[in-house]
């Protein structure tokens, strides 16, 4: 009952569709963490809930937020009674959960950190953070493994994970094409080609804009990463579908639960079920976001209970692998600036 109320508070507070396994799943992270940012990350919740429910259990007496946000006794009896246990994260410690083997990428992991190093720091304006090399390489093993770089013409649409220059390294794409709206990103991936010898083709591109026609129907993989507000979700990934050549083609992007709530995921799935391409995987917790130097602009600061900043990682996505089928749709339109601007969910530009 008291789960129940609390969600409902919280939903009414915040205009995010919250259940009473959303709160049961705060509880289940504060019996592990007392830090606000692994608490959203454990509990697998949209960060503004999370923020939300921690503040409506305070005042109900079932929190305390001093240093930390700590259960009080009340708290505690109360997970007792209701039989919560706590969240655990059971991942293989030699994939760190993956599924997926990066030994054979030793070298190209290798000259990727070292290329990586004096990288542009993300910024606000352009909703970037960018990914650790292991997740970059991760994903781009994955793509290997289901042979979607070998011999492929692949699109990456904004890449401020510089996965172009992962997927070059590798020696084995035919094509690397690559739209990306930030200059210093841009100019940061040209110079690696220079230096380096990579076949990477890069261009200055404003993603909102349609794609030039050359491009559609050109390509056999995309990788981009949305921006999760569903408009930008559906006419970003749209635009990635719009670029493969054949059925049987396949898209890269993540999804967080950060973000991005169950029932928006449902949205966006029935999104990409509507333009005629299969979810063929969803691997979770996959991508690790490395801490973003413009976190205290973010409304995610705003709304933290605590203002610490985090001290480890916490930002992570799901990440999606879809494959075209027979009748599968190519939509290449202008997106417009409304559907930039942020939800009730999105927090973290
Ligand atoms: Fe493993």
């Amino acid at each position: 009952m008291i789960l129940e109320e609390v969600a409902k508070d919280v939903e009414k507070a915040t205009g995010i569709k919250v259940y009473a396994r959303s709160i049961e799943r705060i509880l289940s992270s504060l019996l592990v963490t007392s830090d606000f940012w692994l608490v959203v990350d454990y509990s697998s919740e949209p960060l503004p809930l999370v923020a939300k429910a921690i503040e409506i259990l305070e005042k109900r007496g079932y929190v305390k937020i001093n240093s930390g946000i700590v259960l009080t006794e009340k708290g505690k009896e109360l997970i007792d009674n209701l039989g919560i246990v706590e969240v655990k994260r059971l991942r293989c410690e030699c994939c760190e959960g993956r599924g997926i083997s990066i030994a054979e990428l030793k070298d190209v992991y290798e000259k990727y950190m070292e290329i990586q190093k004096n990288r542009p720091e993300p910024i606000r304006e352009y909703d970037q953070g960018y990914i650790t090399p292991t997740s970059a390489i991760a994903r781009v093993a994955f793509a290997m493994e289901n042979n979607d770089i070998q011999n492929k013409d692949i699109i990456i649409l904004g890449d401020d994970d510089l996965l172009s220059i992962a997927i070059a390294l590798t020696g084995k794409a035919k094509r690397i094409k690559v739209l990306e709206i930030d200059d210093r990103i841009v100019n940061f991936i040209k110079d690696a080609k220079e230096r380096y010898g990579l076949d990477i083709d890069v261009e200055k591109f404003d993603l909102r804009e349609p794609l030039p026609e050359e491009l559609i129907g050109s390509f056999d993989t995309f990788f981009c990463d949305p921006t999760e507000t569903l408009a930008a979700f559906k006419a970003f990934v749209a635009k990635g579908i719009a670029t493969l050549r054949a059925p049987r083609c396949a898209g890269y992007f993540g999804i967080t639960r950060v973000e991005s709530s169950l029932d928006k995921w449902r949205k966006m799935q029935a999104a990409l079920l509507d333009l005629g391409v299969v979810i063929t995987d969803i691997l979770p917790i996959f991508s690790e976001y490395e801490n973003w130097g413009f976190t205290q602009e973010t409304k995610a600061w705003r709304l933290a209970p605590l203002k610490e900043l985090p001290k480890e990682n916490w930002y992570r996505s799901w990440l999606y692998r879809i494959e075209t089928l027979d009748g599968f749709k190519r939509l290449n339109e202008k997106i417009s600036e409304e559907a930039f601007y942020s939800d009730e969910e999105s927090s973290c530009v």
